[in-house]
This record gives structure tokens, sequence and C-alpha cells, in this order.
């Protein structure tokens, strides 16, 4: 088991599909002790998911967005665990004016918004977290491939190119206390942020059509397994990557040709 004995604080559940749900599922199974966070209102549905897993975990408040949360956060973990092993963020927002192709018209508050939720967040859990990691921690965090301009994502694919930016930065930073951080890139999967996503299904298509392994939008078992190996000591000298796990898509040009 290869997260026997680490005590991981995992963000972003909201219902069994999500990808965090998976993350804690595998981890649960590999050895790991975890607790959950949400906010607010969607909270109930955390819980709901949270009682699916194969042990019971307890839900902590966290707005990311939060400074109160976030310090409370600390003072919470310091408390139960002392300690933290591992942090997985799975936390991604923009608002509907910043996507599905209204990248042009998109006001900058809604741009910012995006940046504080889902990039700006890294650092700011880490900051929160960090102080109580010992050298061998790992942060990792949830990517969507940013290197190239994509239909519909508009300013979400802004953020996660700071999101991966933000990932380097920590990586520096936290790396001279041991602590390493780390983005999994994963192609699409059919959690409720995705299906937020007007024209979801066209990203969805072109992975079917030109990811050398094929890819099943329905099975986020491979990325939460490449995200329960970033929090494992198989991956201590790695930090400041971004493991893509989407079939193979990154690699290819285009997709083959299709006879008609
Ligand atoms: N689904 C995909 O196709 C896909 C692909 C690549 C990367 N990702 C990334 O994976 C991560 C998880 O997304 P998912 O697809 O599992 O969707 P999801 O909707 O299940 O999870 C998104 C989570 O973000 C949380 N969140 C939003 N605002 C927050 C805030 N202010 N404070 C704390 N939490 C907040 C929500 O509560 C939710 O749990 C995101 O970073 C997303 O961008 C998703």
């Amino acid at each position: 088991m290869i997260l026997e004995g680490k005590r991981l604080l995992i963000t972003g559940v909201i219902t069994k599909d999500s990808i965090a749900f998976h993350v804690a599922q595998r981890a649960q199974r590999e050895g790991a002790t975890v607790l959950l966070t949400s906010f607010g209102r969607i909270r109930r549905m955390t819980e709901r998911a949270a009682a699916k897993l194969p042990e019971a975990v307890e839900v902590l408040e966290l707005d990311v967005n939060n400074e109160g949360d976030l310090e409370a956060l600390t003072g919470e973990l310091r408390e139960r665990w002392g300690r933290v092993d591992g942090v997985l963020h799975a936390i991604a927002y923009a608002p509907e004016d910043a996507l599905g192709g209204r990248f042009m018209t998109a006001p900058a508050q809604s741009a910012a918004q995006a940046f504080q939720t889902s990039a700006f967040s890294l650092k700011a859990l880490a900051a929160a977290t960090a102080p109580l990691m010992a050298s061998g921690s790992s942060i990792v965090g949830l990517d969507f491939d940013a290197s190239v301009a994509w239909p519909i994502y508009d300013w979400m694919g802004v953020a996660k190119a700071a999101l991966e930016s933000v990932s380097r930065y920590l990586a520096r930073d936290l790396g001279p206390f041991g602590i390493r951080v780390n983005l999994v890139s994963a192609g699409p999967l059919g959690t409720v942020a995705a299906r937020g996503i007007p024209g979801f299904q066209q990203l969805a298509d072109a992975w079917r059509l030109q990811a050398p392994l094929g890819w099943d939008t329905s099975d986020c078992a491979p990325v939460a397994d490449a995200a329960c190996f970033l929090l494992s000591d198989y991956a201590r000298a790695i930090s400041g990557e971004i493991l893509h796990v989407d079939g193979g898509f990154h690699a290819i040009g285009a997709a083959p040709l299709v006879a008609t």
C-alpha cells in the first residue's frame, strides 16, 4: 500500500463523480487517512458523497478564497493531526461569462475571479498547510493542459496557465523544506464542473479521436491513480512536474484521418 500511514487533506469533492472523490477512494485503499473539505451550501452534497467512501471521513469547512477559513483549517489540522503528509487541490471555478466562447467579452472581474479560485488558491492552500508538513510531503493539483488555446475553455484556460506557473513557483519555494508540488494534467472527465462548460462534448469528442490510447470521459481512476503516485514516496524526487494523464493526447499533433 503506497500511502500507508499518510495523512491527506483532499479538497474538491462535491459528488462521487468528482475527480477528488476517486483520489480519496484510491488513497484510502492505499492506506491513507483522509479529511475532506467543502463549503457553504454544497457541504451537504460533499457529506453525501463522503458517506460512499470505503472509510468514514469528516468534512472541514474551506472556501479557498476566505482568509478566515484558511486560518481555521490550519488550526483544525494542527489539533487533529499535528502534521499533514499530502494535499490534493481539486478546485476550479470561472463565472459563466468567462467561458463557452465568450473570451473577447468577459469582464476583467470574471477573469480575476477565475484566477483567484482556480490558480491563486493553490498558493493559498499551500501556505495554510505547509507549516504542518515535514520533508517528504506532497502537494498535488489538477490541471487541464494550458500550453495551447482550446475551444470554449477561455478564461478557465488562462487560469490553468497561471496554475501551472503557480505550481512551479511553489516547487521553488517549498522545495528547500522537502515539500514537493506537482500537477496532473487530465483529459476531459464528465464531472459537475466539466458538464457546466458549454461545449464540453466538443473536447470529449476530440479526445476520443486523437488520444492514441483512447479516452473514457467517465473513468476518473487513471487520474486518481496518478495523483496517488505523486502523493506517495515513489515520487520523492519529482517536483515542479506536470504529469499528463490524457491517453497520450498531448503528444499527438492532429487526429488521424478517418476514411469517409
Ligand atoms: N473534469 C475535467 O474534465 C477536468 C480535466 C482536467 C482538470 N480538471 C480539474 O480537476 C479539478 C476538480 O474538478 P472536477 O472536474 O472533479 O469537478 P468538480 O465540480 O467535481 O470539482 C470542482 C470543485 O471545486 C470546488 N470549489 C469551487 N470553488 C471553490 C472555493 N471557492 N473554495 C473551495 N472549493 C471550491 C467545488 O466545491 C468542487 O468540489 C479542477 O481543478 C478542474 O479544473 C477537470
